[in-house]
């Protein structure tokens, strides 16, 4: 009788498959890391917050995040910031406007404790950290009023955390004689 073929899976043959995914898994990794490095040092991307510091203490006291400096204003330049507070359980402005196509600047920070926000059919999303700055630059496309709620449980309220931001065609955007530009005000 003669003897028996090697088994399919033999150990040569094992090693070759394993060496197989060995090297995609490099090249994979590789790419990512290519990727990252050059999102950090060519397009200058980095995460949102951490970056700038406020204190929280004194927040609504003194410099940007005082009540007359919420909600959105346009500079001398032409640059769109809306700044907001979130605060348990609300946040400051409760709405933003917005015009739709133009590139604006979304500033928040908080006086107690970490909070998030996303901008629903966006990829706005940030944390918000007391300490610091959280700052996100977009483009909305399309008008209409999105809802911005807080994602980060932050306390019993945190349901009731919502806001809007109201997005209008560009040619509806007019702010006041300061700069000013308020959901209420049109
Ligand atoms: Cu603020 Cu949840």
């Amino acid at each position: 009788m003669p003897p028996a073929p090697p088994p399919v899976t033999s150990e040569g043959r094992i090693s070759r498959f394993e060496l197989r995914w060995a090297i995609i898994a490099c090249c994979a990794i590789s790419a990512i890391m290519v990727a990252l490095i050059y999102a950090a040092l060519v397009e200058h991307m980095a995460p949102p917050s951490s970056v700038e510091t406020v204190d929280p203490q004194t927040l609504h006291l003194s410099a940007e995040f005082t009540e007359a400096n919420l909600g959105t204003s346009v500079d001398a330049d032409g640059q769109i910031t809306s700044r907001i507070v979130a605060t348990q359980f609300t946040f400051d402005p409760r709405c933003i406007l917005l015009p739709a196509n133009r590139p604006v600047t979304l500033r928040f920070a908080s006086p107690d404790v970490i909070h998030g926000i996303l901008v629903t059919g966006t990829n706005v999303n940030t944390m918000i950290v007391p300490g610091y700055v959280s700052q996100v630059h977009t483009i909305f496309t399309h008008p209409g009023d999105l809802l911005m709620p807080c994602h980060e449980f932050c306390g019993l309220g945190h349901s009731e955390m919502i806001a809007t931001v109201r997005v209008v065609p560009p040619e509806d955007f007019k702010p006041d004689g300061q700069g000013r530009a308020r959901c209420d005000a049109r």
